[in-house]
């Protein structure tokens, strides 16, 4: 007794549960699968078939008789564009076991070039023979798949509409294939109610080809299929990732999809079909466009859903400021809003309306507002504490005192108004301002330096840095004076060019606290270990050195500097 009442309370509970359990038609969607089909087509009902299917986002398979594809054309590549399944139902419905192997070789050739060229390309066709007639023999002749079915709606026996319905929501069971017709006028609100049901049990519609994919079948020739249950689901055709990324032009976009599909897209707001482009790599746009882009396995019924990215506008071009004297002049297309303040500008920001002054320790932001544009991005003009004119530094920039002191000190320069304080040091950069503060000796001798031209603005410094051993060539002799400058070799330029050898220090010791110091080359220890233990190079963090690491222009501003503090330092 009490075991019975023990299970009792016992089934109570797991009711409860179940009753409490959000009914959740997305967990289940993907596990389980159907396939509808309809045969004998296309009539006078699947162009309305067809929209209908669309509006849901539901695909099918059709088993389309040539006869009949031939008065239907537009309708044979609307299905297959739309993402359908097109099959054979042979040419005109004859009873394949009857004919001769000739005979049934022909009724499948004529109906595949009928429906070869109302699609416009050649694609294998699986078959429902007619009446579901098959013998042994058939089956030697197809050399395709024969697809027969697990749920007969009997529609083409009711002719009515609340039948089919019943059939298909009695009938179905998960990898069911449902057979339907869509020559006959009440097969089409049958069905479309039958689909509407099936998917609120949790269902999703898939085409014959994508069932047995799905269901890890293989699409064997000559081998029968009525149905495709299974405990596993291998995941559908997911729709494309469209990802864009601001570029400088407008945009540059990346699509992805599964591992060995196609990408199919369209830019100008179409749907994309087969004969769109096929992704092979990142593409420019400029703004404003529409991307849609489908993903493949298969044209003939294994696409995915249409995925759609409506792109931004593009920027309107940046303000061009310059100074025209002593006053600042800003030009662009639409309107200009400035700030005076170092704020960000916007539209709301004060218009430009004629040349403006700008103070010692003022930078003007601007922006160009356009119709049809985004807002640009930001033009500036730093007029800086020493005097100094930048596009391209703000007062709030770590690096800001020590490149208007260096720039100050004619030791860099800018080009315009531009100093590009994150661009990497090249060896011709490194080079000239070393000569700089050499205090631009005449060379000696001649060196011999095959990559470098006698033109070369940078010759004098560079044969002058060759000449005292402070650069060295290459094993081959050339300068490389547009090679960017290691974190390493910046210090054994230094380290050269400082004339007495540091004495009483553990370079080892000290770049030992970092945990890539072994990382650093035996040619370069010594210089690094100088620079550390000097304090003119920090690591990157608080453990890395990244010897192999880039200099940017604003840190060698930086370093050079700190280098003349310690050597103002008293002894
Ligand atoms: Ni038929």
């Amino acid at each position: 007794m009490t075991v019975r009442k023990r299970s009792m309370a016992l089934l109570l509970a797991l009711a409860l549960v179940f009753a409490m359990m959000p009914m959740c038609a997305a967990a289940e969607q993907g596990q389980k699968l159907v396939a509808i089909t309809f045969d004998d087509g296309p009539g006078p009902y699947t162009d309305g078939l067809l929209d209908e299917l669309a509006q849901r986002g539901v695909v099918v398979t059709f088993f389309m008789q040539g006869h009949n594809a031939s008065r239907y054309p537009d309708v044979v590549k609307k299905a297959y564009e739309s993402g359908h399944q097109i099959a054979s139902h042979t040419y005109d419905h004859l009873q394949l076991t009857k004919l001769g192997d000739k005979g049934i070789q022909n009724q499948l050739s004529v109906n595949a070039s009928i429906l070869d060229q109302a699609i416009g390309t050649n694609l294998s066709y699986m078959l429902r023979p007619p009446y579901g007639s098959v013998n042994s023999r058939v089956l030697a002749v197809v050399n395709t798949p024969v697809i027969l079915w697990s749920v007969d709606t009997r529609d083409w026996e009711s002719r009515n509409a609340d039948a089919v319905y019943r059939h298909i929501v009695n009938d179905t069971k998960d990898g069911a294939i449902v057979l339907l017709h869509d020559i006959h006028p009440t097969s089409i609100p049958g069905a479309l109610r039958g689909i509407d049901a099936l998917r609120d049990q949790g269902y999703e519609l898939v085409t014959v080809s994508e069932l047995l994919r799905r269901r890890g079948y293989e699409a064997v020739p000559g081998q029968k299929y009525y149905s495709a249950p299974g405990k596993t689901t291998l995941p559908g055709v997911s729709r494309p990732a469209i990802l864009p990324v601001e570029t400088e032009e407008g945009w540059s976009v990346t699509l992805s999809a599964d591992t060995g599909a196609t990408i199919y897209y369209t830019t100008d707001g179409t749907a994309p079909t087969s004969q769109s482009a096929v992704y092979t790599g990142p593409f420019s746009l400029s703004g404003g466009e529409t991307v849609k882009a489908f993903a493949a396995l298969s044209l003939n019924g294994g696409r995915s859903q249409v995925a759609e990215k409506t792109l931004e506008a593009p920027r309107a071009k940046p303000p061009v400021i310059t100074l025209q004297d002593g006053l600042v002049v800003i030009t662009a297309e639409g309107e200009i809003h400035y700030t005076l303040d170092g704020t960000t500008p916007t539209v709301h920001s004060e218009q430009y309306a004629g040349p403006v002054p700008l103070p010692v320790s003022t930078m003007i932001c601007a922006i160009a507002v356009q119709s049809g544009y985004r807002n640009s991005h930001v033009s500036s003009l730093l007029h800086s504490d020493l005097g100094n004119l930048f596009v391209d530094i703000r007062p709030t920039d770590w690096y800001y005192r020590d490149v208007d002191t260096i720039v100050s000190q004619g030791l860099m320069t800018t080009q315009g108004q531009a100093f590009c304080p994150n661009r990497a040091l090249t060896r011709r950069e490194l080079v000239t301002v070393l000569y700089r503060i050499a205090g631009q000796p005449e060379p000696q001798s001649q060196v011999s330096m095959p990559d470098v031209s006698l033109d070369d603005p940078a010759y004098t410094a560079l044969s002058w840095a060759v000449e005292q051993q402070i650069l060295t060539g290459f094993t081959d002799g050339s300068i490389c004076p547009d090679r960017t400058v290691t974190r390493e070799q910046l210090a054994v330029i230094l380290f050269r060019l400082q004339q007495e050898a540091p004495e009483g220090q553990l370079p080892q010791q000290t770049l030992q606290g970092f945990t890539d110091w072994e990382t650093v080359q035996g040619y370069a220890q010594d210089a690094m270990g100088w620079m550390v233990s000097g304090g003119l190079l920090h690591g990157v963090s608080d453990t890395l050195l990244a010897p192999g690491g880039t200099v940017t222009r604003a840190q060698l501003a930086s370093i050079v500097l700190r280098a003349q503090a310690l050597s103002q330092q008293p002894q």
